[in-house]
């Protein structure tokens, strides 16, 4: 691990630029979340209202969870931890705050536009074209910074963090255009199915090389610091990486199995999607066996503690999703509340859930004073378990119920009543996860901005 002397906490505009993001985004994200479950129980709650239509809260919900929260959380870590790990100072935080400030401009820009109905109606890819150039902006900008700080290092050996903050950044820029097809400004869309295969290559993107590769970034620098122990092999994390690269890149079409795509993409992606298991196991052997012996470390830093639970989620989804690629599986599981329910182990559970351990790691130390309170990160840290598991259970439970109801031929108006009382518990999961989110914006902003830096945390 680095050794590095610690690095002017006053300069770390970006990371704490990144950071204040993230913390303010999960709450209006998790209430158009909430707003969103409430209108599942009841639906004419918002009639006549056109900016609160369940079809235009869903998009909001879901790109501010992915580049409101999760995204500028973990990018908040990797602009803390890359210039340590290369024990260089960032290229420029004055780059930084531009696109912090940027990106915050494109968040407001996705909620005005998205509100007002401008959509492109592909989901993962609602944003309008000026929206779209926006968000690949920004993630060139942040692709600038960090690449010209891996050119001028002082470290000649690149550890695995690094590499996969490099790939997510660079990889994202790309995929995010291509999905986009932004040079398409009209419909940003291409037509019938190959449209359909380049928006799931993009969309399980998100997941794989943008989501995935920055939380696994966040736990290899974390938990062997929280541990106090060198990584557990070096080796398997490039293999980790190397295999992600590989097997990730090209299983978007699972999302596409009832649909006429040709038959040896779905094959691919099946036998890839179940091929996950090299990457995933890869990373998790290693950070699990970084920490062996060592949980009272872990359960001591309130970071570390998220972020490890975090890599528990991470199997659970894995291991889960491979199973929802086979086909005779997805015959029950597609178009129902199990893939809901899937997405928010994953998003949530595995990458929210590193996200805010990264912030509770990086906040107090950007701001040289310990958490403001170590209760309320507890509480927090239950709600969102307590909350993302709850989800799973009823979500899980509503899809089985939808599933096997279209498998019989049931009507959706016999099924809706069936799950309506998932419907209700599930919203007061939610109700929870927003009240705790506000807890967050409180106990980090304090931490971060309340008072004079006073120390450096190690
Ligand atoms: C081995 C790893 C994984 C595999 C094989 C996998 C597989 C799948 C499959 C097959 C679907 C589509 C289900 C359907 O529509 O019937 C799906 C959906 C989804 N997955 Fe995963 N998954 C994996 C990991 C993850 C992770 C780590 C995340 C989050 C970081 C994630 C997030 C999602 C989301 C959000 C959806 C919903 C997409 C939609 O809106 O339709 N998955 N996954
Ligand atoms: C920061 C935490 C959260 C994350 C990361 C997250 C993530 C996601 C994702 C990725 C989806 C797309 C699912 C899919 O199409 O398969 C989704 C949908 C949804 N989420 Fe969340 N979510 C979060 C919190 C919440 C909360 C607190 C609620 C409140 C109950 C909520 C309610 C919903 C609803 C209603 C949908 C739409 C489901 C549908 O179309 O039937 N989410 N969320």
């Amino acid at each position: 691990m680095d050794s590095a002397p610690p690095l002017d906490i006053h300069k770390h505009w970006t990371a704490g630029g990144f950071c204040l993001t993230s913390i303010f985004w999960m709450s209006v994200a998790t209430f158009a979340g909430l707003l969103g479950a409430t209108e599942l129980i009841a639906p004419d709650l918002t009639e006549g209202i056109g900016w609160l239509v369940f079809g235009r809260v869903r998009p909001i919900h879901i790109n501010l969870v992915l580049f409101g929260f999760v995204t500028p959380g973990l990018l908040g870590a990797a602009f803390y931890f890359v210039p340590r790990l290369l024990r260089t100072p960032l290229f420029s935080e004055h780059l930084g705050l531009v696109t912090v400030v940027g990106w915050n401009a494109t968040l407001v820009a996705v909620v005005w536009t998205l509100a007002a109905g401008y959509s492109q109606g592909r989901e993962y890819a609602e944003m309008i074209w000026p929206v779209d150039i926006m968000v690949a902006g920004v993630f060139v900008l942040s692709v600038i910074n960090i690449l010209m700080t891996v050119r001028r290092r002082k470290e000649k050996v690149l550890y695995v963090s690094v590499w996969y903050v490099c790939a997510a950044l660079v990889l994202t820029s790309l995929t995010y255009s291509l999905g986009n097809v932004i040079w398409r400004p009209d419909s940003g869309a291409l037509a019938g199915i190959p449209d359909a295969i380049i928006l799931w290559f993009y969309g399980h993107n998100v997941f794989g090389l943008l989501l995935t590769p920055l939380s696994a970034a966040a736990a290899y620098y974390i938990i062997p610091r929280a541990c106090r122990a060198p990584l557990y092999s070096h080796t398997l994390s490039l293999l980790g990486f190397w295999s992600l690269l590989v097997v990730y890149t090209h299983i978007g079409t699972h999302h596409l199995l009832q649909v006429p795509v040709p038959t040896w993409l779905k094959v691919v992606a099946i036998v890839d999607s179940v091929a996950m298991v090299i990457p995933v196991m890869a990373f998790l052997i290693n950070i699990w066996y970084t920490a062996r012996g060592r949980l009272g470390e872990i359960h001591a830093d309130i970071g570390a503690k998220f972020v490890f639970t975090g890599t528990i989620m991470y199997f659970f989804v894995s291991i889960q999703g491979s199973m929802m690629s086979l086909p005779q599986v997805q015959r029950v599981t597609h178009f129902n509340n199990w893939v809901v329910a899937h997405a928010h182990v994953g998003v949530l559970g595995f990458a929210g859930m590193i996200a805010l351990g990264a912030l509770y790691y990086v906040v107090p130390r950007i701001a040289g004073r310990p958490l403001y309170s170590r209760l309320l990160a507890d509480f927090q840290y239950w709600m969102v378990l307590i909350g993302v598991t709850g989800f799973t259970i009823v979500l899980t439970i509503a899809g089985l119920l939808q599933g096997n109801a279209w498998l019989n031929g049931e009507t959706v108006y016999r099924v809706l009543p069936e799950i309506h009382m998932y419907y209700i518990v599930r919203a007061g999961l939610g109700l929870m996860i927003f009240l705790s989110a506000v807890i967050g914006v409180v106990n980090l902003w304090r931490t971060l901005l309340a008072a004079k830096p006073t120390e450096v945390l190690p």
